[in-house]
């Protein structure tokens, strides 16, 4: 959940990199940050709130110029957020940042302070540092430290240590290398000609560099200036392959949007040809890299989808599509809810993980249960080589690029092209499907980008913005959507909620007459996806039931539905398309309406309150 960045340089000044490596990272957690260099002392700066604070820090009271350093972004999780629970964080003579939780940390730390160790914060990760320092001393007293000493060190502290970490190390008495673990929270090493990076993720370095490492589960090492070197859980040297990534600097940036959410819900006609023309061969195969066989798919009796949030609402479309085009019954459930209730899954079961980030910890626990108990699961995920990647049989990479908004939009739209993809896949191989339809499909959803494309125009956008000016002090927002649209309203509400702080609820809209009805009043505003699809005069029912109670009502349909434009308040008009790709249209105006009441409360938009991009802790 927290932002790492670290770097050694053959030569100049590290700060620079590594404010701005943390700037990328924000969207992992950002109540306070911090940087330590390699010079005399160690010196430490941090300071709470967003980097730009430390930046001012460091412009008052600087660190002296050194080419090592390493820095953190937090998102708190033990200890508020506050300058002295913020990283680095010291114990003698190590220096370290943390992402993730140290769960034994109490028995940890009681027993060190009963050894006479004190702490300032009250953090896990100082005891961390502690954890490596006492096992640093301790050999130091079999022979002269050097660095496959802290490597044994650093070993015997993994070791001890429960719970998720990713680390950068900087040890007082081995000046120039800066040292590295991960276990369960992500960690990559960046390779230049300019020396070398430990960081969170590709983006805090991208801009240094396109050639990265992605370490394993259990990996350590250390970098320097010059050279690099891995090694597994055993301390046994790897030969970690060097991946070159061709996502450039600009897709980081902004790219003249006001916000990275703008930006992403505006890119999803080119993330829809990127995803399409990645997963789908020259003569039309379909993920034609999928390694699990024609064979192995025929042979479960049932797909269930786990994930978290917006993830899981694609899931939930999902399920239409894949029992739709597969034939095969699909069941979808919280990976937070899945993963502790002894799920009823075995090996006639595929597990389908959907995840943009891919760290989920909600999600990879879920993998794991269902995969102790015999099932095989894929996954659908924006990042190469992350810990799902890794966790599963294969992978669909949705090739979104980089998404910075911590409120999902493009990674949605790319997920549910995945499924529609995977859906025909498994369509095939359970002889549900032959060419001639699977081409027909394929040609909807290319044909779709012009449909999407209607909806990114600044003309639908104006619009939205009116109406969502026109209803931003309303308080409660109803999302109601039937058959395929009912996920689509969940999204629609998720979107407002997450930052516009707004109460909205995705509904079915038949079920409003069962309680929810009741809290219909002049100060609610009903969103209905009355687009197309034969439950269209229910949707009109519904409508008609909310409208007479004195909700206002915004109405997303398209110029064939008089009666429903009739009923509506508002229209939001989207172009008639095939009923296989609807839902994935209705979804893009509800995207553009919770940005237009955000922006018009003035909320933070890409980094909205107590959320962050990846929630890498349960
Ligand atoms: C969506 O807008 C939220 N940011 C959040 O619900 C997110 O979808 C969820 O945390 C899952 O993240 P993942 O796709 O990276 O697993």
């Amino acid at each position: 959940m927290c932002g790492i960045v670290a770097a050694c340089f053959k030569k100049g000044d590290v700060v620079p990199t590594l404010v701005e490596g943390l700037r990328c990272l924000e969207y992992r957690g950002y109540d306070s940050a911090g940087l330590a260099v390699l010079a005399s002392g160690l010196p430490v700066r941090k300071a709470k709130g967003r980097v730009q604070d430390l930046a001012a820090l460091l412009e008052e009271d600087p660190v002296p110029h050194s080419s090592v350093g390493i820095a953190h972004t937090r998102w708190a999780t033990h200890g508020v957020p506050s300058k002295v629970n913020s990283h680095p964080h010291r114990s003698g003579s190590v220096v370290l940042v943390h992402n993730g939780i140290l769960e034994n940390f109490e028995e940890l730390k009681e027993s060190f302070l009963e050894g006479g160790t004190e702490f300032v914060s009250e953090t896990d990760s100082e005891v961390w540092a502690s954890l490596l320092d006492h096992e640093l001393t301790k050999i130091r007293a079999e022979a002269p430290l050097d660095s496959l000493g802290v490597m044994k060190a650093l070993n015997r502290a993994m070791a001890k240590a429960k719970g998720s970490f990713g680390l950068a190390i900087l040890v007082e008495d081995l000046p120039g290398r800066i040292f590295f673990a991960r276990h369960e929270s992500p960690l990559v090493l960046g390779i230049s000609d300019k020396g070398h990076y430990v960081a969170s993720d590709v983006q805090a370095v991208l801009k240094e560099t396109h050639d990265f490492i992605y370490l394993l589960e259990g990996n350590c090492g250390w970098i320097d200036d010059s050279s690099y070197q891995v090694f597994d859980r055993d301390l046994h040297p790897i030969e970690a392959k060097v991946e070159h990534l061709d996502w450039d600097a600009e897709s980081v940036g902004k790219s003249g949007y006001d916000h990275f959410m703008l930006k992403e819900i505006e890119e999803q006609g080119i993330v829809l040809a990127n995803t399409l023309s990645s997963t789908t061969s020259s003569k039309d195969r379909i993920l034609p890299d999928f390694q699990v066989s024609e064979d192995t798919l025929r042979s479960f009796d049932r797909i269930v989808i786990v994930a978290c949030g917006t993830a899981l609402h694609a899931g939930r479309l999902g399920r239409f599509i894949l029992e739709e085009a597969a034939g095969i019954p699909v069941d979808v459930d919280f990976a937070s809810e899945f993963r502790y209730r002894n799920p009823l899954v075995g090996e006639r079961d595929l597990i389908l993980a959907i995840s943009q980030s891919g760290e989920t910890a909600d999600t990879l626990g879920a993998v794991k249960v269902a995969r102790e108990k015999g099932a095989t699961a894929v996954a659908i995920c924006n990042v190469r080589g992350s810990s799902l990647c890794r966790l599963v049989a294969d992978t669909i990479l949705t090739q979104c690029g980089p998404e910075i908004g911590v409120a999902s939009t493009k990674a949605f739209t790319a997920q549910v092209l995945a499924i529609h993809l995977f859906a025909m896949r498994v369509g095939m191989a359970r002889r549900q499907m032959g060419e001639e339809e699977l081409l027909r499909r394929l040609n909807v959803l290319r044909a779709s980008r012009t449909a999407i494309e209607t909806l990114l125009s600044s003309e639908v956008r104006s619009h939205i913005a009116e109406v969502a000016k026109k209803y931003a002090y309303k308080s409660v927002y109803f999302f109601l959507g039937r058959g395929p649209d009912y996920p689509i309203a969940m999204e629609g509400a998720l979107k407002l909620k997450e930052i516009s702080y707004l109460h909205a609820e995705g509904y079915p809209a038949g079920e409003m007459k069962h309680g929810p009805l009741a809290l219909v009043s002049e100060d609610m505003v009903v969103v209905a996806l009355a687009g197309q699809g034969e439950t269209y005069d229910k949707v009109l029912g519904n409508m008609q039931e909310v409208k007479t109670r004195g909700a206002k009502l915004v109405v997303l349909t398209n110029t064939e539905k008089k009666e429903a434009i009739e009923l509506a308040d508002d229209v939001i008009l989207v172009p008639r398309t095939d009923p296989l790709v609807a839902p994935l249209l209705h979804v893009i105006p509800l995207q553009y309406l919770a940005y237009y009441v955000a922006l018009e409360r003035g909320c933070e938009i890409d980094k909205p309150r107590n959320l962050a991009k990846s929630v890498t802790v349960e």
